[in-house]
């Protein structure tokens, strides 16, 4: 790991604080559950995994800061603190899957104490983490056989080391690739309106030693119609039972861009992005978020006083638009009702 994202020690969080790169690697203290969510809602820390990660160690948090008495009374407030952390962004379902996962350590030991009770939260959130990690290695090592030597590869947003916790999904797949050797260049969108591509992808990438190039977002159908762009993947914040995948906005323009110009489209996701409770992406909540971000983005108003914005922050590309899913257990091919079910 080049970086860690995110670290964890009784009564304290800390994260690289995202909003910050490229332009100073620095470092946010959350000592309150409050501030997580603040750290959450301001994108200091996001990208689907590292969301799950973040609000398991928030849990923690919660419950270092609370001390309370009875087992009763912790199984009330970690359901209160999970439905709490659980307000700060809709659609990224590794969010809530470690919320549920945190709550069940709680409510499925009746027999256990306090103290007892606490040390297994803590346990949980760090088999979060680290097994974060070891999905992460094994869908680069799952992505890295579709990579040929000399590719080029687009990817949108960021789904590296800093969206999990240190390797990626989408990224993991491109770092294997170089560290197996292979000459690759990657072209990163710069994913208005945060710029997560251009502030956050290049920077990674540029720390791993690949060759990036960063391109505005209108640029990718250019790029696909002069042969410069052989892949593309980018991460996933929910999948549906039926392969639908919500990701940062602008990733179905890339995925219908791509099958005009017949060029592999995948996804890279570990099984808490899926989220078998729902059939289809229709039932993705998408965040939608504020209209600073289109209007006064570079700290300069862009937008006219008065005239509306629209600022979804996912979006939902059907299943038909993606070529394969990439997974720790290998890579998901169509039909993905069938290839999801036999994951789970
Ligand atoms: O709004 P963000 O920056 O949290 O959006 C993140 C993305 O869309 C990522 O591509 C996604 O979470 C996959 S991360 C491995």
């Amino acid at each position: 790991m080049k970086f860690e994202p995110i670290t964890y020690e009784q009564g304290k969080i800390t994260l690289l604080d995202q909003t910050k790169l490229p332009e100073q690697v620095a470092y946010r203290e959350c000592t309150t559950v409050e501030e997580l969510w603040d750290a959450i809602k301001c994108l200091a820390v996001r990208g689907a995994p590292l969301l799950g990660v973040a609000a398991a160690y928030g849990i923690c948090l919660g419950i270092d800061n609370k001390k309370c008495t009875t087992p009763k009374d912790l199984v009330s407030f970690v359901a209160e603190t999970a439905q709490y952390i659980g307000t700060s962004r809709p659609t990224a379902v590794n969010l809530f899957w470690a919320l549920e996962r945190m709550k069940k350590v709680v409510t499925g030991a009746p027999d256990k104490t306090v103290a007892e009770l606490e040390i297994m939260m803590h346990n949980e959130a760090q088999a979060i983490f680290k097994e974060d990690l070891s999905l992460s290695r094994a869908m680069g090592k799952a992505g890295n056989e579709i990579i040929a030597d000399g590719d080029s590869v687009l990817t949108h947003c960021n789904a590296g080391g800093l969206a999990t916790s240190g390797y990626g999904t989408a990224l993991a797949v491109l770092f294997t690739a170089h560290e197996n050797g292979k000459q690759i260049h990657v072209y990163a969108d710069e994913t208005r309106p945060l710029l997560q591509g251009s502030r956050l992808t290049a920077w990674e990438l540029k720390e791993y030693g690949i060759p990036v190039t960063v391109i505005c977002d209108n640029m990718a159908a250019t790029l696909m119609r002069q042969g410069k762009i052989q892949k593309i993947i980018t991460g996933a914040d929910r999948i549906a039972a039926n392969g639908d995948a919500a990701n940062k906005i602008g990733t179905y323009s890339v995925a219908v861009l791509a099958k005009h110009h017949g060029i592999p489209f995948y996804i890279a996701a570990p099984y808490s992005t899926i989220d078998f409770s729902i059939a289809s992406g229709d039932a993705i909540v998408i965040e939608e978020r504020g209209r600073q971000e289109i209007a006064e983005g570079f700290g300069k108003k862009t937008v006219p006083d008065g005239v509306p914005v629209f600022n979804p922050a996912f979006d939902v590309t059907p299943a038909a638009f993606i070529t394969g899913i990439i997974t720790e257990e290998g890579i998901l091919m169509p039909p993905y009702t069938e290839s999801l079910q036999a994951l789970r």
